[in-house]
């Protein structure tokens, strides 16, 4: 490997040539070795062939007494690039460029500001010495990308920090900060300083005139632990985990440095890491960050000002009204409430409170924070001329078109020009709202999820004439709101609420015709959902469905089947948690129930009255038609461009209604899936029930050009070519 020193661009192989991302610079006798790959410093392979460079070159310069590795811009280094785990892996391999900074002869420090994650602090603990400046964060983030650290994180961490530091860290993913790490031994100085290349000379200096013993990971003993400590932590994080695989197998990984050599620990390690590589999870989970990233970036608003946001007007303080309006001031704005009369406010008030009490007690928010909220941020009125001056107004009244259609008239009045009319319905036509208005442009849907200041989804719901900076200011009340924004085109339930129709009909069809709603639940909850649809139907309240159901039963079309099976619980005032029974039984006010056993004389009346034969379906025929119909009506929203692309889907589902993020969401589960298996199995039913099982035409056209979701995603192929 020949190096020529002092030349940037200096060779450590005959075909290498460093693309000077990594500098190399003399601070008198410190090598600052400064990675510069925007906008996270992540490891792609020209940095890892420029790192190793510098490193061999920092080894055989005499005039460097040791090395100081940084990260330009804003973080240290945030790991390996994410982008280039598709592709296939090429030399050098992150856990070797790192074996190599440890083998240097003399020390390497590295600096940290901003974070060091997965890859960039198993970079750091390949270092002799770690330092950060304020604020910084460690942390191996891996399992939620559905690996575990992959470049000896799992080998070195439990050495340098403990066992019980590496089984909390690498199992959750979430990072800590500087007093932690110090603390855990992370961090060998925590600097006052804010710029990490004085801190790191700093440190630097110290260790040379000190000649601090040099201190490499991989060479320091594990204590002793008790192997029942590692059952433990496995069975917690099982349960935690509900289904995905990464946090486990990075207990395990944990495990294996209690029980070999560390060299052996690192084929392990690498092994696990591999297989978690290939595995579904991770693609779903590599889906799910890019997706995160993707859901704001829509040409309509690229380069768009959202308006100003500073006062909110909010009207109704029922249960979304309340909830959106402690959001909105725990995220710093100011909120007019408007409700029908004292009363009414009294009780959004109080809600508000115990909202922001409860957020309080929690840490959240502190006790200065709470005062100020009532004393200036929030005003409570019955006045709409108390709207006059609001940046942007959430209607929350009854679900009812004729009152929201008068809301709107009366916020047209009273409202300032410019100001962004928004309404949280759930179902209704927003166009239709929109057109009582002078100003159509200037409305918009905001569909908040229940508890409002609680659920991560926000649906920005553009209608037919929403102004591009009305859009823009939708997702940027989501950004100061913390939420996660969709954005979703107009029609009966829009992305989420509409899918969730079409599979709550699945399942109603598979227990009619069958299954009991406790099959139906636990196959869901085994597929990873935190709860089944009957429980989450408790939950909601069996009398909203049950509305729904008689509003429904005069329009019914001559072929579609119709399950009334619930209704036969309401009648008797069961509505689920609320009355302490509903398809489950809650004794004593308890929120899991035990399963009701009048819903099994009930199904078999219903069967018996309208003469069906049952089934007996299999847990995994369960699964495929419940999840059938998921996606085709998905498929359905994306073709109609309700949701843009499929990813805009997945997140909605995510964030939304508890689908299982490590499995990416319906549509990346269906590619995994096949989507070929889905149209068949879709077809196949509807020889059963041609009504409710029709084909999406997007479904058959991919299955045709054998192209996927993620192609669309990808932007192979528009979608919009099959709009209707
Ligand atoms: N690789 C490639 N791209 C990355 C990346 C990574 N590790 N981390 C972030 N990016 C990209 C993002 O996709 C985004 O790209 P676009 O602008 O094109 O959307 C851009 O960098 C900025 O990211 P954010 O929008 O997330 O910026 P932020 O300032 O809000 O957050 C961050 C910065 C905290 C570093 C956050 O990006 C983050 O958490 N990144 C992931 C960290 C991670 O998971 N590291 C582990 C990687 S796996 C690994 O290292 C395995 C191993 O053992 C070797
Ligand atoms: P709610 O019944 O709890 O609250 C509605 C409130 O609006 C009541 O307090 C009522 O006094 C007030 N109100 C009615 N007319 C008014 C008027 N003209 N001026 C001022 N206040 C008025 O209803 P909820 O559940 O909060 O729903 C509100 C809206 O949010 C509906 O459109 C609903 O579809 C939607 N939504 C509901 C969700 C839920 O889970 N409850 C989830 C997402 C959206």
């Amino acid at each position: 490997m020949g190096i020529e020193r002092g030349d940037r661009e200096f060779c450590v192989s005959s075909s290498f040539k460093s693309s000077g991302q990594v500098s190399y610079e003399l601070h008198d006798d410190v090598a600052v070795m400064t990675v510069n790959n925007a906008p996270v410093n992540a490891l792609s392979l020209a940095i890892r062939q420029d790192l190793q460079a510098n490193i061999e070159r920092f080894d055989s310069d005499a005039s460097a007494k040791a090395a100081v590795i940084v990260g330009a811009g804003k973080v240290f280094i945030a790991g390996a690039d994410i982008r280039e785990f598709k592709l296939p892996a090429i030399e050098p391999h992150l856990p070797d460029v790192i074996d190599r900074i440890e083998e240097c002869t003399k020390p390497v420090i590295a600096a940290i500001h901003g974070v060091a994650l997965g890859g960039g602090l198993e970079v750091a603990l390949g270092c002799h010495f770690r330092v950060g400046v304020k604020g910084a964060k460690v942390g191996l983030p891996e399992v939620h990308l559905g690996i575990i650290p992959g470049a000896g994180g799992t080998q070195r961490l439990p050495r340098l920090a403990g066992y019980e530091k590496a089984l909390e860290m690498i199992p959750s993913g979430a990072p800590i900060g500087t007093s932690d790490a110090k603390a855990a031994g992370i961090l060998d100085h925590v600097s006052e300083e804010s710029d990490a290349v004085a801190a790191g000379l700093a440190f630097a200096r110290s260790v040379i005139d000190e000649g601090t013993p040099m201190r490499r990971c991989s060479q320091l003993v594990p204590a002793a632990v008790d192997a029942k400590m590692f059952e433990a932590a496995k069975l917690a994080v099982a349960k935690r985990a509900r289904g995905q695989m990464s946090p486990v197998v990075g207990v395990e990984a944990v495990e294996v440095a209690s029980q070999t050599s560390f060299a052996e620990g690192m084929e392990k390690e690498r092994e696990m890491f591999m297989a978690l590589k290939n595995s579904a999870q991770h693609r779903a989970l590599s889906h799910a960050f890019f997706s995160d990233r993707a859901l704001g970036k829509l040409p309509e608003i690229e380069g768009v000002a959202p308006r100003q946001l500073k006062a909110i007007g909010v009207i109704g303080g029922g249960t979304m009204g309340a909830g959106i309006a402690t959001s909105a001031l725990m995220n710093g704005l100011s909120v007019t409430l408007i409700e029908r009369d004292e009363e009414a406010l009294g009780r959004a008030k109080a809600t508000i409170a115990a909202n922001i009490g409860g957020a309080v007690k929690k840490g959240k928010l502190s006790a200065d924070q709470e005062v100020r909220i009532f004393e200036e941020a929030l005003k409570l009125s019955t006045d709409y001329g108390s709207l006059s001056n609001a940046d942007l107004v959430i209607e929350a009244v009854f679900e009812d078109i004729e009152v929201k259609k008068q809301v709107f008239k009366q916020l047209d009045a009273v409202c300032k020009a410019g100001a962004v009319l928004a309404t949280n319905t759930s179902y209704l036509d927003v166009d239709a709202i929109a057109a009582v208005t002078e100003r159509p442009e200037d409305v918009i849907g905001l569909h908040f999820f229940s508890p409002a200041h609680i659920m991560k989804l926000l649906e920005v719901v553009v209608a037919e004439k929403t102004a591009p900076d009305v859009i823009a200011t939708g997702f940027q009340l989501g950004k100061i709101m913390r939420k996660v924004a969709v954005r979703a085109g107009v029609c009966d339930g829009f992305i989420g609420n509409r899918i969730l129709a079409s599979y709550r009909t699945a399942a109603d069809a598979i227990v009619m015709d069958g299954s009991t709603p406790f099959d139906v639940d636990e196959v869901m909850l085994e597929f990873g959902f935190a709860m089944g649809p009957y429980a989450v139907a408790d939950l909601a309240g069996l009398d909203i469905g049950w509305a729904t159901r008689k509003r429904k039963a005069p329009t019914l079309a001559p072929n579609e089947r119709f399950f009334t099976f619930p209704d036969r619980l309401c009648e008797q005032g069961w509505f689920g948690q609320k009355t302490g029974k509903g398809f489950y039984i809650y004794e004593n006010g308890a929120r899991k129930g035990v399963p009701n056993p009048t819903v099994f004389e009930v199904l078999a009346e219903e069967r018996k009255q309208k003469k069906i034969t049952e089934q007996n379906l299999s847990k995994e025929q369960i699964l495929e038609r419940y999840m059938a119909a998921m996606v085709n009506e998905a498929a359905k929203v994306v073709e109609e461009g309700i949701a843009l692309r499929p990813l805009d889907v997945d997140m909605t589902l995510i964030y939304g209604y508890g689908f299982p993020r490590w499995r990416g969401g319906p549509m990346q589960y269906a590619d995994e899936v096949g989507l070929e298996k889905i149209l068949n199995n879709i077809r196949e039913y509807a020889r059963e029930d041609d009504y409710f099982w029709q084909p999406a035409k997007l479904l058959e056209e991919l299955v045709e050009s054998g192209r996927t979701f993620a192609d669309l995603n990808a932007g192979k192929g528009s979608q919009s070519a099959t709009k209707t």
